[in-house]
């Protein structure tokens, strides 16, 4: 009682597009008079049998949804039974004098007296404790309990609990990055870790040689789970290899770069390259657990670092929020429950999702225009960024300021032919995710004119 469930519930389910019931309410207006009468007229007993049938079959529905419990449902086992097959149970905290403060006037029959009411909150903070599968203070964090990523500074040491399951770990990693973490990540996994292997570092590992060693050496059997540690390109492939091997086993990404964390393992997409191109070959296949550690960026180049924050000025753009301003521990948690959000809307990229692409129409033609090796993925997307704000009729202070774009130097017309031939293009117009009025759009069409100067801009 006084947490907050329906605000933050609501707020969720419009994030993560799921329908909202709060229980409480529908038991409440099931009863036809209100619960103080009910209590007054049938007891306690009988109000806690209701409030369970009904929780019951809100948690049976086959329409996933966000719910709100009453504060008492979880006293009864059939409703503790239920949450555990059917639901993500995330606990809002609330400390005692607050929640009394909040319904000390409610009208609620076990909130009429302080004394009553605090021996109460006693009683059940450890039953919510047991249920709870996550312990959430907003929306972000109820958001990323539904989405399964775990975002803690040290969560690095609490490795083997965080990954679902206690079946075997597989880990895999990168050489420079085992170098710096890969000690504690062995010694937090500790005797769940079956086997450990390392792929190339960087853009190699997302090779079919890379892949096909690694699926030659995994030796794990379906109850296993590979843990991958590392940057982006270490998820990407560990992840695909994950996706394959044995038909699909499970995985957790543990990403240790600003990219990975905020972009690239989250969202469940994994993939290699081809020599044609990036990532066109790859699998959706979500974590059965992401487990964010920000600590892992101390050691992180600052270049690498600046690669991240690009896509952290776009979440911020697409959000409508300083996100770029925030210390690095809140940074992350906020990118990620942005992006992880998105994804849970739309898993498998068949619309909203394609918003994340704001800027990248752009990225991608210059990276293909400088043959991707003189030009990071962040620096061409921070270009793209400037030029959507441009089309956007919006300042570009931000992006200046944050990520200091600099213009490239490479072929015009390579760039235009790459931009005219990017996979988002439909019927030979390019499309472009802008930012409106009220929030980002997609699938704008802009006139060919326009996108060619904006393109010619970020090139000198
Ligand atoms: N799956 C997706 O949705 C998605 C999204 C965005 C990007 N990506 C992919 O991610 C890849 C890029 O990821 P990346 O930038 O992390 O590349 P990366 O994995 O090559 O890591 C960058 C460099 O940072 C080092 N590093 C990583 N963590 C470190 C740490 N904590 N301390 C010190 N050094 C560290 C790595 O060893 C590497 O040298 C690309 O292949 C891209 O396609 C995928
Ligand atoms: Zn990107």
């Amino acid at each position: 009682m006084g947490a907050g469930k329906s605000t933050v519930g609501e707020e969720v389910a419009r994030r993560i597009g799921r329908p909202f019931r709060d229980v409480d309410r529908e038991v409440e207006l099931s009863l036809q008079t209100s619960i103080a009468s009910f209590f007054a007229a049938e007891g306690e007993e009988a109000f806690r049998v209701r409030e369970a049938a009904r929780t019951v079959e809100a948690l049976r529905s086959a329409t996933p949804c966000v719910l709100a419990l009453g504060g008492g449902a979880v006293t009864r086992e059939p409703v503790r039974t239920a949450l555990r097959e059917h639901a993500v149970t995330v606990l809002l905290p609330v400390d005692a004098e607050t929640a009394w403060q909040r319904v000390r006037d409610s009208g609620r029959p076990l909130a009429r007296e302080r004394a009553a009411f605090l021996a109460l909150y006693d009683q059940r903070t450890p039953i919510y404790a047991e249920v709870a599968d996550a312990v959430a203070r907003d929306a972000d964090d109820a958001v990323l309990a539904a989405a399964g990523i775990h975002v803690e500074r040290g969560a690095l040491a609490r490795l083997g609990e965080l990954v679902a399951g206690d079946g075997p770990v597989a880990l895999v990693s990168d050489p420079h990055v085992a170098g710096i973490h890969g000690m504690d990540a062995q010694l937090s996994l500790g005797p769940r870790l079956a086997e450990m292997h390392e792929l190339p570092p960087g853009e190699e590992a997302k090779t079919l040689a890379a892949l096909d060693r690694l699926w030659q050496e995994l030796r794990l059997d379906r109850q296993g789970t590979i843990v991958a540690l590392g940057g982006g390109c270490t998820t990407d492939a560990a992840g695909f290899a994950a996706a394959t091997y044995l038909r699909g086993v499970a995985w957790a990404p543990v990403p240790t770069s600003l990219v990975a964390q905020v972009d690239a393992a989250i969202g469940g997409k994994t993939a290699i390259d081809l020599p044609q191109g990036k990532n066109l070959v790859g699998a959706f296949h979500w974590p059965v657990r992401t487990v964010v550690d920000p600590a892992l960026l101390g050691t992180l180049p600052a270049e690498q670092r600046l690669e991240g924050m690009a896509e952290v000025v776009k979440a911020g753009l697409l959000a409508d929020e300083p996100l770029w301003e925030l210390p690095d521990d809140e940074l992350v948690r906020r990118a990620v429950a942005f992006k992880a959000a998105i994804c849970l809307r739309d898993p498998y990229e068949r619309g909203e999702r394609t918003l994340l692409n704001l800027g990248h129409t752009f990225a991608h033609a210059l990276e293909a225009a400088a043959g991707y090796e003189s030009l990071t993925h962040g620096r061409a997307v921070a270009l793209g960024l400037l030029a959507a704000l441009r089309l956007s009729g919006r300042d570009t202070t931000v992006v200046e300021e944050v990520l200091s774009p600099e213009p490239v130097r490479v072929d015009r017309e390579r760039a235009w032919q790459a931009m005219t031939r990017d996979k988002k293009a439909r019927g030979g117009e390019p499309r472009f995710v802008l930012l409106g009025t009220d929030g980002p759009v997609k699938d704008v069409a802009v006139p060919e004119a326009d996108v060619r100067r904006e393109l010619d801009r970020l090139i000198r």
